[in-house]
């Protein structure tokens, strides 16, 4: 098989390191790509929103399956396009994949099937935002804006004047554009985030292993939110017994709610839980897998990746096991300094030999070959992922790496699983 990922990201590069381990694939092609994936696949200079461009692409390649990783193209339709030319995909559709492109969607399914989740009000437009968060007096507050918005679309104020300034910016000034059109006001939750990744062929779904992500920039989770600072896998606070919770009372119901809707999902679908007080609760669905939960999960993964890509794309999940490593696994990003405001780029990296450092596996992010030299060219850099048979073996030798990997202003933080770790003790 030729197998084309379109994306350029860390969690790409974990995909296509795990469709590399398949014995039914020749070959792997990706879009963008990044510096990194080209030690691992054929890179091709086409945007992963370019829907006609990807699948003029998926034809000149003669792709036999294409993997759609990112969310924009997955709520533009990218699936569909291809779908219609003939090729088989892994992906949602787009009506499916609004359980992550419209929050205002995603609550009104979660409040109509009943499926746990914080209380909240839907506005469209700015005064009576404020009006009504005026009145309720509660802070923290948590400000949602309805679309698509790189990751930044939430905002929980700690007074009245830091929410009216988010709700203008957002509301206003469209800082995220269209996405601003609507947002959601909630109920502030407390207690630990899961992340759950799972497989579902809109039939039956099967719950990969758990993950914890680090979304502050800072160490003791301060400073700004990022798209994740490092990941561990398993996730100490995702016990047995809530897994069975969450089967029963979330990821079966939604599943069965986007067949009620029409909107059968094919795909991972991303449950971002939080285990509150009163049982666990959605945070967020995000129509595809999480970066970087993607980067400590996949690699426990056991079975064939593309028997359950093929699986989920006939609708015979359900007849496949899936298996996992009991292993633990964290990776720790190395950012470029100034991340996630701005940030250089074109610095060289070094330490590394074909993109890799033995002992662990180096997930490239934002990295570029230029003139045959590694160097940075996004935000998260790299993915330095370990897998240990206890956490601790784990993160020493991700961090043991870290420290042999070097590019000027690097930022990494130092207490990656470290919340995981106390909740062990
Ligand atoms: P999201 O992009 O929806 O995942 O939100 C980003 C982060 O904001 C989450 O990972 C949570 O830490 C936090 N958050 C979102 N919604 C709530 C909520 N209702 N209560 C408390 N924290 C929240
Ligand atoms: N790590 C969170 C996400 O992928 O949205």
């Amino acid at each position: 098989m030729k197998v084309l990922v379109v994306g350029g990201g860390g969690r790409e590069h974990a995909l296509i390191r795990k469709i590399k381990e398949s014995d039914r694939v020749d070959s792997i092609a990706c879009c963008p790509g990044n510096g990194g994936i080209s030690y691992d696949a054929e890179c091709y200079d086409v945007s992963a929103t370019d829907i006609d461009g990807v699948v003029k692409l998926a034809k000149d390649i003669q792709a036999d399956f294409v993997v759609v990783a990112p969310d924009d193209p997955l709520v533009a339709g990218m699936v569909d396009a291809l779908n219609e030319a003939g090729f088989a995909t892994f992906g949602p559709t787009a009506d499916a994949a609004m359980i992550e492109g419209s929050k205002v969607f995603s609550k009104n399914l979660m409040l109509k099937y009943n499926i746990p989740t914080a209380e909240y009000r839907v506005f469209d437009n700015a005064d009576d935002v404020i009006a009504y968060l005026k009145e309720k007096n509660e802070f923290p507050a948590v400000i949602k804006a309805d679309g698509l918005a790189l990751g930044k679309g939430v905002i929980i104020p700690e007074s009245l004047e830091e929410a009216v300034a988010g709700v203008k910016e957002i509301m206003e000034d469209k800082i995220f554009g269209e996405s601003g059109n609507h947002v959601v006001v909630e109920e502030f939750l407390t207690g630990p985030e899961v992340s759950v990744l799972a497989f579902t062929d809109g039939k039956c779904v099967k719950p990969m292993v758990s993950s914890m992500d680090h979304k502050r920039a800072l160490d003791g989770d301060k400073g700004l939110n990022t798209g994740g600072m490092g990941t561990v896998s398993p996730n100490p606070y995702y016990t047995e017994e809530v897994a069975r919770e969450c089967m029963e009372k979330i990821f079966i119901p939604t599943i069965q709610a986007m067949n009620e809707e029409g909107r059968t999902f094919k795909g991972c679908l991303y449950f971002g839980l939080m285990i509150t007080p009163k049982g666990p609760k959605v945070i967020e669905y995000n129509c595809r897998f999480g970066d970087p939960e993607t980067q400590v999960v996949l690699p426990r993964l056991k079975t064939d990746i593309m028997d359950i890509f093929e699986a989920i794309n006939k609708q015979t999940l359900s007849d496949l096991d899936i298996e996992w490593s009991d292993e633990a696994s964290a990776c720790v990003i190395m950012a470029s300094g100034g991340y996630p405001k701005s940030y250089p780029k074109g610095i060289e990296i070094t330490g590394l030999t074909d993109g890799q450092l033995d002992g662990v596996t180096v997930y490239h992010a934002g990295t570029a070959v230029k003139d045959g030299k590694l160097v940075t060219s996004g935000g998260r850099v790299l993915g330095v992922t370990a897998l240990g048979n206890t956490l601790e073996e784990a993160l020493e030798k991700s961090y043991d790496a870290v420290n042999q990997i070097h590019f000027e202003n690097a930022h990494y933080r130092k207490d990656i699983g470290q919340r995981a770790l106390n909740a062990l003790k």
